[in-house]
């Protein structure tokens, strides 16, 4: 998976809702993509394997990706996801 590939992935499909890594559809719960944020809420941990998860299936009012994004572009994408988080670029 490609980092710099997952970044405009993230600005295309994600921003809209996670732009800064934030969460602006639900704020108040404070599900941000930020490493705090990961580890205490993401089902599974801080992991690419579980941003695939929710990124392939969704949850709540967050929309599934799986069959609009190819496997590879989620992986891609959690890929700069999790760079994001564990390296404070967010
Ligand atoms: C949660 C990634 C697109 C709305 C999350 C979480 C991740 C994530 C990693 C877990 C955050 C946490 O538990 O702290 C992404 C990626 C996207 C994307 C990589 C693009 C491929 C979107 C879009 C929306 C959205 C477009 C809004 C329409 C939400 C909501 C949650 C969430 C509401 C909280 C879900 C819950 O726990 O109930 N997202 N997201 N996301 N996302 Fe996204």
């Amino acid at each position: 998976s490609d980092i710099l590939a997952g970044a405009k992935i993230f600005t295309s499909n994600c921003a809209s809702c996670h732009a800064g890594g934030q969460n602006i559809i639900m704020p108040a719960r404070k599900k941000t993509l930020k490493k705090e944020a990961l580890s205490q809420y993401l089902s599974g941990g801080m992991t690419e394997g579980s941003v695939i998860h929710i990124v392939t299936n969704g949850k709540s009012a967050m929309p599934a990706f799986g069959g609009r994004l190819s496997d590879e572009d989620i992986a891609s994408v959690a890929s700069y996801v999790i760079d994001q988080a564990t390296f404070d670029k967010w």
